[in-house]
């Protein structure tokens, strides 16, 4: 029977694919089907058809995975948040070590890569940072939900369910954030529910709440709340920042972002300043990082203490060496290598980023490093400075070929590459392939329950000498 959207396929789950789904054949397909997991049989519902693969959706496991638990959150299987609760957690750092090999096999056609075992997160649960929760006209229902009279489907703040734009679960605890954060994320939510005045709606493009953004530091166990919204009312957003700190006394700043942008991203154009600084102070080893509501920071703080050591261990800076720092974000690797460094440069594109990097330096006692702010596809012709060692810890997207291209003119003799996509990484490495040769490649978990993993690569240039 030829396959077709529709059709009830038994199916034995061979593997993973990258975005956490199973991957099983069927009439000569490939079919990826979400929430299956390898050595799993099933049953399943064909619900997308193309040339070489389909996507079917689970009905039945008739045959579980060993390794399937009883995932703990409630929203586990709709939330976008996280997609892998129901495996166990050794296993997901080995199916994502897994992905990079597999990645840079496929998309970076580079053989002989040494790919060596994942670094699992010290934290499993309540290890993200940075949460950001959408408020939303229009609420998704749970299953058991639907149906009922006495839900308001009008009101909605938490995380999207993949596939729709416009309706967002309402979330009560995420577990991935710090238990405080959802008393915290509570509190808000009662507090827009009362206030009489419009949540944004995604499709209408009218309304006034739009985000909230926790934010969580380990260093001093504080919080920031960042309440994006769609224009300026203090009156609504100042009395909220008074009952927050009241409430919780750790929350040690209360920012309001605005954004006019119909674009869902929680990025203001403007921000305000309720209560208490702008910024949280993070330790990471020694050094301590001020990061403002807009700044990128790892979402994982113990994990990226692992990631930094295994960059700092791959650069292996002996104190003479002149480093470039390319995607350097509030300037954390920069200081976390400057003391064996004689000089560091990093280029980074968000203002506010670069102006925390540099009060970074100051407060680290720090002053071998030099910011530059701009697009490195314009940036990097303005560096100066001949580099010993470049680190590239690009967006998602990987790096613009016009910048791969002016890293190979520069010819640094090593590269350490810090990734969160396998597949940008690979298709990065591959473009580098005739000039760098992949050493060794780290993976470090710092997203448990979700596909997503952290990878390091040491490149060497060929010719070069590495020690
Ligand atoms: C993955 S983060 C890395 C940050 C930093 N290395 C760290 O560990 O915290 C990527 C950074 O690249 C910046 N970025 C993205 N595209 C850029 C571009 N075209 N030019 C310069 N910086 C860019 C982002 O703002 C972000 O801070």
């Amino acid at each position: 029977m030829a396959l077709k959207k529709g059709s009830i396929l038994e199916l034995e789950i061979e593997t993973t694919a990258f975005g956490g789904k199973g991957l099983a054949r069927a009439d000569s397909m490939v079919v990826f089907v979400d929430q299956a997991l390898p050595g799993e049989q099933v049953v399943a519902r064909v619900v997308k058809k193309k040339k070489n693969w389909a996507e079917a959706r689970l009905l039945e496991i008739k045959r579980p995975s060993p390794h399937r638990i009883e995932a703990p959150c409630p929203y586990s299987g709709f939330c976008g948040g996280c997609k892998w609760q129901f495996l166990a957690y050794p296993k997901q750092v080995e199916y994502k070590t897994r992905h990079v090999e597999e990645a840079c096999r496929h998309i970076g056609l580079l053989e002989n890569v040494k790919v060596l075992p994942g670094i699992a997160s010290e934290a499993v649960f309540g290890y993200r940072n940075k949460m950001e929760f959408s408020c939303s006209d229009r609420r998704w229902l749970l299953p058991e939900q639907l149906g009922r009279q006495d839900m308001d489907i009008s009101f909605a703040l938490g995380l999207h369910v993949p596939g729709t734009f416009y309706k967002v679960l309402d979330i009560d605890a995420c577990l991935l954030q710090p238990d405080q954060g959802n008393q915290i994320l509570g509190v808000v939510r009662e507090y827009i529910r009362s206030s009489g005045v419009p949540v944004y709606g995604l499709r209408t493009h009218a309304g006034f709440w739009r985000f909230v953004v926790l934010r969580h530091c380990l260093n001093e166990d504080g919080w920031m709340v960042n309440i994006v919204t769609a224009e300026q009312r203090r009156d609504q957003v100042e009395p909220l920042a008074r009952l927050l700190t009241e409430k919780f006394p750790n929350i040690t700043s209360v920012v309001n972002n605005i954004t006019a942008s119909k674009a869902q991203v929680a990025f203001g154009e403007r921000e305000i300043l309720l209560c208490g600084r702008p910024y949280l102070i993070e330790g990471i080893g020694r050094y301590r990082f001020e990061i403002s509501a807009n700044s990128f920071f790892q979402t994982n703080t113990r994990g990226a203490a692992r990631l930094y050591e295994v960059v700092s261990a791959y650069c292996a800076l002996s104190g003479t060496e002149k480093v470039l720092d390319l995607y350097c974000g509030a300037g954390t690797i920069s200081i976390f290598l400057a003391g064996r460094a004689s000089e560091v440069v990093g280029l980074e594109m968000v203002p506010t980023a670069v102006s925390d990097a540099v009060k970074n330096c100051r407060r680290n006692g720090i002053d071998n490093c030099r910011f530059i702010a701009g697009d490195i596809r314009y940036s990097l012709k303005q560096v100066e400075l001949t580099p010993d060692v470049m680190v590239i810890d690009p967006p998602r997207a990987g790096m613009h070929k016009d910048v791969v291209r002016q890293i190979l003119a520069m010819a640094p003799p090593r590269i350490v590459y810090v990734s969160c996509n396998p597949a940008t990484m690979a298709r990065d490495l591959f473009m580098m392939k005739d000039d760098y040769l992949p050493v060794e490649v780290q993976p470090v978990d710092m997203f448990p329950h979700t596909y997503h993993i952290e990878s390091v690569a040491l490149l060497a240039r060929k010719g070069a000498k590495t020690t």
